[in-house]
């Protein structure tokens, strides 16, 4: 049974004629049956184009951290276009908006961007002009965005793509990269430190950076082993390499501060998107003061037309605003802790295998094993193909995480704890309707 009813399919066939596959992002697409066409959204629900209803886990792959179309925000950028949009030149809200990151987040100086992707190709490029060095580690399922030198081994990838876990392959994600990208990429398997260890101490010389996401947010949420994060943070010191966390989707989501604040530890740059602008298409790229100091006019480049423009810098503070004064970070961890709790109880009663993974506002389930996975390998060993059904079963019913299961379950301060219980309840008849195809099946 698609998921589309007649309008939604009508407006689905439309979008195809004129964009490939009927979308704007290669990630949304659910197939020809089941690839939504979207009316709008409010709080922690959105509507299709048939008026059915969902509660919505996806929320846009994490930047809506206050509720959709929150009143708060959109009042905000209403009052700041009356002044204009953009003016090629500095504006005193940008220059409030880098304080509260830098006061947020401990960077030290900030530049803004527009996308996750405009952020990490600028974070990799200052990284290589601080260090005169070309190549960075990258670890295998961890997504930087879909610029060419980060198409590699991403969450994407199937096991058999990756090679050997003691000497893995950079594999290319996409048609159309050039081959020459791949050598500047040495691709390792997340938490395993003794070949981090191993490689850094052999070829430090060539790499400029480390680039890690924090906790695995293309896959599953799964967290760094207790000396993961501080070993890179020591290795990178000794050899004068730059380390950078790529915190899109950490950022202003699992603490105010990101990941560094929820791990204790500094990162030399840092890139941020998502739940900074709630929706509205904000990035930024902060750091060390000598690091960040590398650009420089003539020199080193981070520019763009619309870095900084009035509608996104006044989403972004009001935004940040509800963080600090409104304990939106606190509400959604106390949803996504019934949540997990609730899912967990309910698998158990149900004898399925799985793990929770992940931190409550953006959390995995992983289906197949009852231990905790470490790395993208291991995730990619769970049960993909029962996760996928339990999906496609709690859509129907109006519960809407992502169908593939690499991406987290995100939260924002929105839900209630009325839509906590709704989604257990959803989610307890969608595995025991799976549970009944199986024996049906069996
Ligand atoms: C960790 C991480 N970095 C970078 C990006 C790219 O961000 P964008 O899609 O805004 O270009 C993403 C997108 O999901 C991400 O999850």
């Amino acid at each position: 049974m698609s998921l589309q009813g007649p309008q939604t399919q009508q407006w689905f066939k439309r979008a195809s004629q004129v964009m490939p596959y009927g979308i704007n992002s290669n990630f949304r697409y659910w197939g020809d049956q089941d690839t939504l066409v979207v009316q709008r959204a409010k709080g922690a629900y959105l509507w299709d184009m048939d008026g059915r209803r969902y509660l919505d886990y996806r929320l846009g792959f994490g930047p809506i951290i206050v509720g959709h179309a929150d009143e708060r925000v959109n009042q905000a950028v209403v009052q700041a276009i009356q002044d204009g949009t953009l003016f090629a030149w500095t504006t005193p809200a940008e220059v409030e908006l880098a304080e509260r990151i830098v006061r947020l987040t401990a960077v030290e100086m900030v530049r803004l961007a527009n996308s996750g992707t405009e952020a990490t190709m600028q974070a990799l490029r200052i990284a290589r002009a601080y260090t005169g060095r070309q190549k960075f580690i990258k670890f295998e399922g961890h997504y930087h965005g879909s610029a060419d030198s980060f198409m590699f081994s991403t969450a994407a990838a199937s096991l058999n793509m990756l090679g050997s876990p003691r000497s893995p392959i950079a594999a290319p994600m996409s048609s159309g990269i050039p081959t020459s990208v791949a050598e500047t990429v040495i691709l390792l398997p997340f938490n395993d430190l003794e070949l981090f260890e191993r490689t850094v101490r052999a070829r430090w010389g060539e790499i400029a950076a480390v680039f890690v996401e924090p906790m695995m947010g293309n896959v599953a949420g799964i967290l760094p082993e207790e000396d993961f994060l501080p070993t890179l943070r020591r290795l990178c010191d000794e050899y004068g390499i730059v380390l950078i966390f790529d915190e899109v989707k950490t950022g202003f989501r699992i603490a105010k501060g990101g990941a560094q604040e929820y791990f204790n530890l500094k990162a030399d740059l840092v890139t941020y998107a998502k739940a900074l602008g709630n929706g509205y298409p904000i990035a930024a790229v902060g750091g060390k003061r000598d690091v960040m100091m590398t650009i420089a006019p003539g020199q080193v480049s981070q520019s763009g037309t619309y870095n900084g423009n009035a509608v996104v810098v006044a989403a972004s503070l009001a935004t940040l605003e509800l963080l600090e004064k409104e304990g939106v970070l606190e509400t959604v961890y106390q949803r996504g802790e019934a949540l997990m709790k609730g899912i967990d109880e309910i698998l158990t009663d149900q004898d399925v295998a799985h793990v929770m993974t992940g931190l409550p506002p953006m959390f995995g389930i992983h289906l197949g094993s009852d231990q905790p996975p470490r790395n993208f390998r291991d995730f990619l060993k769970g049960n993909a193909s029962m996760y996928h059904q339990i999906v496609q079963e709690l859509a129907r019913r109006g519960v809407l995480p992502d169908i593939d299961g690499r991406e987290p379950w995100f939260l924002c301060a929105a839900l209630s704890e009325e839509d906590v219980q709704e989604t257990l309840n959803v989610f307890n008849d969608a595995v025991r309707a799976v549970k009944a195809q199986y024996r049906a099946n069996s």
